[in-house]
């Protein structure tokens, strides 16, 4: 079956002030389309692994033909990477709850500390990529990946994920990717967040 695009899940101005309306509608309809579109185009002659959950497909990437590996990495990766992205998004902001705001203290000192934290991974990735929160060996651990490579490639269950390209952030802040991430956390929706969480911990995010 074919991949396919999903609906934002709320208008394209619903994040201004912080991501605008603009790039919001290229992101999701100009970049994350033509990752799905350049996927599907991929697994055409590989009904098998077109068959596959996207997740399971990114960890077993191994097993993909070395022909098509490099276009699931990049473009399965940014169809799930972009998935993620518009689901913990939401206007809000606010901070997590529950057994993950109680971990995030537990792993990183306190809530300020994890948000430091994961800032360095956005500023530290050098060109594109994304930071990451993830779920991988039984605790939370703050990651970097380049591209669109996913944590799934490596065993890791994306809990949060910011995406630190340039088509993220560059029509409002320009150069300013620190701007940019701490501008970011005024539209995170840590109720989604919260229940990618305890998906990972029981395995089936
Ligand atoms: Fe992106």
């Amino acid at each position: 079956m074919a991949h396919t695009l999903p609906p934002l899940p709320y208008a394209t101005n619903a994040l201004e002030p912080h991501i605008d309306t603009m790039t919001m509608e290229i992101h999701h309809g100009r970049h994350h389309k033509a990752y799905v579109d350049n996927l599907n185009k991929a697994l055409e002659a590989h009904a098998n692994l077109a068959a596959k959950p996207l997740d399971q497909l990114l960890r077993e990437i191994s097993q993909v033909p070395d022909a098509v590996r490099q276009a699931v990495i990049n473009n399965g990766g940014g169809h799930i990477n972009h998935t993620m992205f518009w689901e913990i998004m939401g206007p809000g902001g606010g901070k997590p709850s529950g057994p993950l705001a109680d971990d995030i203290a537990k792993t990183f000192g306190d809530f300020g500390q994890f948000q430091a934290q994961i800032k360095q991974a956005g500023l530290g990735r050098f060109g594109s990529g994304w930071a990451w929160l993830v779920f991988a060996g039984g605790k939370l651990q703050i990651v970097s990946t380049p591209n669109q490579d996913s944590p799934y490639m490596t065993n890791q269950a994306p809990i949060l994920g910011v995406d630190v390209w340039e088509h993220a952030y560059y029509l409002k802040y320009q150069n300013k990717r620190a701007d940019y991430l701490d501008a970011w956390w005024n539209v995170v929706n840590w109720k989604k967040v919260d229940e990618r969480y305890a998906k990972a911990k029981a395995g089936t995010l």
